[in-house]
């Protein structure tokens, strides 16, 4: 039986597939510096993330490809390690054939024109069928997983996108979901109670039966940000992986969860399995996007029943609490819409990595009048229970530049008249400043200037015509130039 999500479209003769591997052709021809290929031995446990903490101490996040990576068997393992493959608002804007001011837009934007739907295939024509292990034939600590922060219990699934369907519809939901590898076909997740897997698990629970589980791994990152799109319940996250990639999303029937339960065909990597509602085992501390650890709990258990995978498959795998590039350019498209529909005049939004990729709002307006930055306030502030500070700012200032919105607030923001703060909000429980019963305090600031006809002063310049004529290349060098010192030259605090 095929479910109602899959509406077959024939797939385009000689079209590009897009997967991980095509994406990483792309990129790499595009840019050649950005994707760093690591050779040598080096452990999943901590060495790699070391090698993402130094970048990530310079404000890089090269694209990593790590040959040979030594798994929690203390093997080298057969499969490459990719990290950091969703790592920048460059890749990700490449990925959509957007722009880096852009992305979060146009990722929104073709969710709603959802133009293509998701086909299926047969297993014999798709590649993660290529090696398919069942039962006993699986051990997860062979493959390339990452141990990421000092407190975590151990290796961590962080690129997975866990995937179940509603028991009433049969439609699926696809979801970023971590999950500790407790054993070799042993996985415990942390489903958060208002996530959608969740009340599929809440489904399941009451029907007495077990609930239908894969992760999905090593995809193409427009397929990967699709299916992590921000939908209502049930919708199908395919469809939109299949809208936002430009291409209809190949999927295929499970090996051991039956032919309703379908999977992406192109993936590097699909692991199948079961819950039981109401069995959990501790899980966490987990070094979580606030760049602390998360307490410990009881996981939901996922017990393994089958991995298959592509001939040479790329493991992918996401720096939680290190790079919050991603997470931050998801939460803005949703901003955005909704402070569009109370203040058209809404120009850009931010969601800026110094707010841990969810807490702050930089909101750039075009203001005609005084009332708009408190409506975009409210607006931003209600849009998501993450976020928790909104800054309104006017169209000269950069958003995607903490510099200049501290500027801003600096220079045209009083306190006593330019700040809103509205207590007892939703807070996120990773965030260690929330209150006790998950209540958090949230607040806006117009760091705006006086609607016009304004009396403010004028912003200094050099002529816009005499800073396009004179260039640094020409009167100092680029070999000079390549030699002058960052400002910042010691070591980022840890
Ligand atoms: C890198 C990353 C890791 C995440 N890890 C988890 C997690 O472990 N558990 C969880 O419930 N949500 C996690 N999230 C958030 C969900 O993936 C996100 O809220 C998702 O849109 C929820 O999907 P839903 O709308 O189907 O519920 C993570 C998000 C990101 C970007």
């Amino acid at each position: 039986m095929v479910t109602s999500v899959t509406q077959p479209e024939a797939q385009k003769t000689g079209e590009q597939i897009n997967d991980l591997r095509s994406f990483l052709a792309a990129y790499r021809a595009a840019f050649p510096d950005d994707v760093i290929e690591v050779d040598k031995p080096i452990d999943t446990n901590f060495e790699c993330s070391a090698v993402g903490r130094h970048f990530e101490d310079l404000n890089k996040f090269p694209l990593l490809l790590f040959n040979q990576p030594i798994t929690a068997n203390g093997n080298v393992s057969k499969f490459p390690l990719a990290v950091n493959v969703t790592g920048d608002r460059r890749k990700l804007a490449f990925a959509i054939n957007s722009t880096f001011e852009d992305v979060s837009i146009d990722w929104r934007k073709r969710v709603s024109e959802g133009k293509h739907k998701p086909v299926v295939i047969d297993r014999g024509a798709a590649p993660v069928k290529e090696n398919v292990l069942v039962g006993d034939q699986v051990d997860l600590r062979d493959l390339p997983i990452m141990h990421i922060h000092e407190m975590d219990p151990g290796p961590y699934i962080t690129a997975g996108m866990l995937t179940t369907f509603d028991p009433k519809h049969n439609i699926d939901n696809c979801a970023l979901q971590r999950g500790f590898i407790a054993g070799p076909r042993e996985i415990r997740c942390l489903l958060v109670s208002r996530s959608h897997n969740y009340l599929n698990y809440l489904a399941h629970q009451e029907l007495g039966k077990p609930m239908k589980i894969a992760y999905w791994v090593g995809h193409h990152p427009a397929v990967f940000m699709g299916a992590h799109s921000n939908l209502g319940y049930p919708e199908s996250h395919y469809a939109t992986a299949s809208a936002v990639s430009g291409q209809s999303l190949r999927l295929v029937p499970s090996e051991t969860l039956g032919d309703d339960f379908l999977v992406p065909a192109d993936a590097e990597f699909v692991i199948e399995g079961i819950m039981v509602p109401g069995k959990r085992a501790l899980e966490a501390p987990f070094g979580e996007y606030p760049r602390y650890y998360g307490p410990q709990r009881m996981g939901e258990v996922f017990d393994v029943t089958a991995i298959t995978h592509r001939n040479n498959a790329i493991w992918d795998q996401f720096l939680v609490g290190m790079n919050n590039n991603y997470g931050g350019t998801q939460e803005e498209a949703s901003i955005y819409s909704v402070v569009k529909r109370v203040v058209p005049e809404v120009t850009r939004v931010h969601v800026p990595v110094s707010g841990s990729g969810r807490f702050h709002a930089y909101i750039q307006i075009r203001k005609t009048h005084d009332g708009q930055p408190r409506e975009a306030i409210m607006a931003a502030l209600s849009s998501s229970y993450m976020i928790k500070h909104a800054i309104v700012v006017d169209e000269d200032i950069d958003v995607f530049d903490d510099r200049w919105v501290m500027w801003a607030v600096a220079t045209r923001s009083q306190w006593d008249r330019d700040v809103m703060i509205v207590p007892n909000c939703y807070g996120s429980i990773l965030d260690p400043s929330t209150g006790e019963r998950g209540l958090g305090c949230k607040g806006g600031i117009d760091a705006t200037m006086p609607a016009p006809p304004r009396r403010f002063p004028k912003r200094l310049n050099v002529p816009d015509k005499v800073l396009d004529k004179i260039t640094l290349e020409e009167y100092i060098g680029t070999e000079r130039l390549a030699r002058v010192p960052e400002q910042r030259d010691r070591k980022a605090r840890r």
